[in-house]
């Protein structure tokens, strides 16, 4: 029937442009999860499709002039393209895994359906050669990461990272946007990336000495004098914590994991964990002035020691007019929680004596701990313990989170966060409330050595 065709040209698969999704060996309830996930991804009223093709393949990485090394990165680069949708929009990412093993892609802080998590729980591995598509609605504005999550210390330490920027509809207007994903690498003398190894770098997680700024070591960055800019930084390296400075002077934190706090924050230094995010507003500076983004010494009581250590320069040129804005409140974040309240359950980060290893990191004395499942609409009042004597970036997939107390203190403001670092013996209390995304999730230690060891739990959100 003419009406038949005609109702299916207009439907959502148009979208598609006939590409519908592609899975390889999936099966059973993964697959039905996975279609029914897919299907539902439509636009709101005035949002749009994003499609996006990613390729992930070995590259010819410059690190700095005429200093190249063998990396693996999207589409050719590292990081991989920023990618920028609006909320509201679809995004649809078609996946090609050209590397040598197989890979997955995760949407961090996103709050995806449990099926476009992109974790081994919830698809299977994208096999070399083989084409996967992501497909899900962006329902909150922020500064987001894309990553592997299959042989992480790998994938992730030779490059396969990317900016995810969703924009909402009342952004503070700045004079100009940048997006700073830091990382660094572990260079051997042939100026290639180390090959992972020894009893420190599991321990410690690995840290390299090269500082990277957006794929480049030590990057210049030229910025105009007046002008006040909104950074979107994003720690992307395997363990090194960023204690940011911008050259000791003051800068504005306008936003964190989950997007906009409610009013700016004048501070002069901002610690960022891995996998971490914040926007700051930065400037203005004065023409001819070089001020160094440097990470402080930050002792998190690994067997290496910390120093101070340089990510960039900001060269500042002429002056520009700036039209920048920074209104006094951002939004408002309705506290989740008022009051004294009790924890609803504890999760210790430990570590286990390994003959092999010296020790192991684990959750609940466990390595890959079986939690017990939370309900949809349910208040979670979560205590994460440190049981161990180093810090640990703990990391909740899928869902936001509002730190309650840090150390039994309220944190300096309020916020939306999906990774919160947990001080060596100390213990932080978070609430959340899963919605609607039934499924199987996780958390774990961000610190990527610590992850594939084991300091990580698994745990199913079931319907109320
Ligand atoms: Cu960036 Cu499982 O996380
Ligand atoms: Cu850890």
């Amino acid at each position: 029937m003419s009406g038949e065709s005609h109702h299916h040209d207009h439907g959502k698969a148009q979208h598609t442009h006939g590409h519908g999704p592609v899975v390889h060996g999936a099966s059973g309830d993964t697959l039905a999860a996975y279609k029914q996930a897919y299907e539902a991804a439509v636009p709101h009223a005035d949002g749009s499709v994003v499609e996006v093709e990613l390729e992930a393949r070995e590259i010819d990485w410059e690190l700095a002039p005429g200093v190249r090394t063998t990396g693996w990165g999207f589409n050719g680069q590292i990081p991989g393209p920023v990618i920028e949708a609006r909320v509201g929009d679809v995004l649809e990412v078609r996946l090609t895994n050209r590397l040598h093993e197989p890979t997955v892609i995760h949407w961090h802080g996103l709050r995806v359906p449990a099926a476009m998590d992109g974790t081994d729980m919830v698809q299977h591995p994208i096999a070399p050669g083989e084409t996967f598509t992501y497909r899900f609605t962006l329902p909150d504005a922020g500064t987001f990461w894309y990553h592997p999550h299959m042989n992480e210390t790998v994938q992730l330490e030779r490059g396969l990272y990317g900016a995810l920027i969703v924009r909402g509809p009342n952004e503070p207007v700045l004079d100009a946007e940048r997006v700073l994903v830091l990382d660094d690498v572990k260079l051997d003398r042939k100026g290639q990336i180390k090959a992972l190894g020894g009893l420190i770098e599991r321990h410690d997680g690995r840290q390299g000495g090269t500082r990277l700024v957006n794929g480049k070591a030590e990057p210049t960055l030229p910025m105009a004098a007046g002008q006040i800019e909104r950074w979107r930084i994003i720690n992307a390296s395997s363990a090194r914590y960023v204690r940011l400075s911008i050259g000791g002077r003051p800068f504005t934190i306008l936003g964190t994991d989950g997007g906009l706090i409610e009013a700016p924050v004048r501070v002069s230094e901002v610690l960022l964990t891995p996998a971490d995010r914040v926007d700051i507003a930065v400037g203005p500076f004065t023409e001819g002035e070089t001020i160094a983004v440097e990470a402080l010494k930050y002792n998190r009581m690994t067997v290496a020691r910390a120093k101070n250590e340089s990510f960039a320069t900001i060269r500042v040129g002429p002056t520009a007019p700036s039209r920048a804005v920074i209104p006094p409140t951002l939004r408002r974040i309705e506290p989740l929680v008022s009051g004294p309240v009790s924890p609803t359950r504890e999760i210790h980060l430990g570590v286990k004596p390994s003959l092999r290893h010296g020790v192991n990191f684990v959750v609940n004395k466990e390595p890959h701990h079986r939690d017990k499942p939370v309900k949809v609409g349910e208040l979670q009042v979560w205590d994460v313990i440190n049981d161990t004597m180093m810090d640990h970036p703990f990391h909740l997939h899928g869902f936001f989170f509002q730190v309650l107390e840090v150390n039994g203190e309220a944190p300096a403001f309020r916020s939306w966060e999906d990774t919160i670092n947990v001080l060596p013996r100390g213990r932080v209390r978070i609430a959340w409330v899963p919605d609607d995304r039934p499924g199987e999730w996780m958390y774990h230690c961000h610190i990527l050595e610590h992850h594939e060891q084991g300091m990580m739990g698994h745990f199913e959100v079931v319907p109320a």
